[in-house]
């Protein structure tokens, strides 16, 4: 399939009377598959009315169809369309995070979206994204747009259009370059289906942030296991992953360093993800900063494009530097978690 590109300069006004607005706009009402900007990641998206568009971002994606997708709104009213009710709660979270990196779970209404966004639940996931391309793709379609991180299943998500290119290119109908995203990490996903709601994905909006607005809320058993206790690595799917094997290691830089000379010794090539503050300190075979460790917000941005750039050498194995779990270091760790398999290996300090 020839995949068309469409180049839009997001800082335009009116951008959904723009020409490859409106031509992208059209090829998603013909049921075929696009890739956007979002303020997160770049999505894929497709008609979320439609089982047979839907059916396509599976495929293209090679992701499994038990998995359901966020549908993508334009206009906060639209909500309404597609769930039963949306309780106190979830309204007083949309008015506070929309349009931005917060996807709420509510009740579905039967009938209306194709059942393949759901996977059949009785519930639906949605989301206003906060990018001016994003927003004037879905306006000018005038449909729901379901849209999973537009990378194949398995990869770290793109964050640039040329992740996109490198994963999709010639499985899908076309591509919206919008430039880079910002976040840089999924939406967080709230289930409010609960009397009290339940993130279910931490992301790019905190728990601190929410619960500020809502007060105390829950976080899914496994999200919260993965912090207290690192489960055994190989995990049912990998997600997030770069082509070498993965380890995060807690411990001082000293010890990073021996553990990767000491692989280096064997004649492995090894990579080292780390951030601007330790870059020229390390010696390795590729050394990799994805931000600065006193700003999480630029690690966030940078961490999906960092491990995509250990799949460009022969590397055989990545160590990587561990993050405080606060703030939106609760998402970083979770999808380097996933990223290393689970992999954590902890430098055993003596108690004199
Ligand atoms: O930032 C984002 O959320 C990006 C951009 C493109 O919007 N999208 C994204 O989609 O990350 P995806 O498909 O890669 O992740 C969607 C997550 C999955 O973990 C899925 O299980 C969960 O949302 N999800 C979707 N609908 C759900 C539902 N009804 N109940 C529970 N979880 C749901
Ligand atoms: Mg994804």
């Amino acid at each position: 399939m020839l995949t068309k590109i469409w180049t839009v300069d997001k800082t335009v006004e009116n951008l959904y009377t723009y020409p490859q607005i409106i031509e992208a706009a059209e090829v998603l009402q013909k049921n075929e598959v696009v890739a956007f900007p979002t303020e997160t990641v770049y999505g894929l998206g497709a008609n979320a009315l439609s089982d047979e568009a839907v059916n396509k971002i599976y495929e293209a994606k090679g992701r499994p169809s038990d998995n359901p997708l966020i549908v993508h709104i334009s206009k906060m009213e639209d909500v309404d369309k597609y769930v039963e009710e949306i309780p106190e709660q979830a309204k007083k979270l949309m008015n506070a995070f929309w349009p931005g990196p917060l996807t709420v779970i509510l009740k579905v209404k039967q009938g209306i979206l194709s059942n393949k966004v759901t996977a059949g639940l009785p519930t639906v996931g949605i989301r206003m994204p906060n990018h001016p391309v994003a927003l004037a793709l879905i306006e000018a379609s005038g449909l729901p747009i379901a849209a999973p991180s537009a990378n194949l299943s398995g990869k770290p998500s793109p964050t640039k259009f040329q992740h996109v290119y490198k994963d999709l290119n010639g499985k899908i109908a076309g591509i919206v370059d919008g430039g880079e995203t910002g976040v840089g990490v999924e939406s967080t996903v709230i289930d409010c289906t609960e009397p009290i709601p339940v993130i279910l994905r931490p992301g790019g909006t905190t728990r601190e942030e929410i619960e500020g607005i809502i007060g105390s809320v829950g976080m899914d058993r496994q999200v919260k296991e993965e912090v207290e206790k690192p489960k055994s690595p190989g995990m049912k799917y990998t997600h997030y992953a770069p082509a070498a094997p993965m380890y995060l290691v807690d411990g001082s830089s000293a010890f990073l360093q021996e553990t990767v000379d000491s692989m280096r010794k064997i004649g492995k090539r090894v990579g080292i993800l780390t951030t601007d503050e330790r870059v020229n300190t390390y010696q390795a075979d590729l050394v990799v900063s994805c931000g600065q460790r006193e700003q999480l917000s630029t690690v966030a941005h940078h961490l999906y494009d960092a491990l995509r750039q250990f799949d460009q050498e022969e590397i055989d194995m990545i160590y990587g530097e561990v993050f405080p779990r606060e703030g939106i270091g609760v998402a970083i760790m979770n999808r380097l978690l996933k990223a290393a398999g689970h992999r954590i290996i902890k430098e055993h300090t003596s108690n004199r």
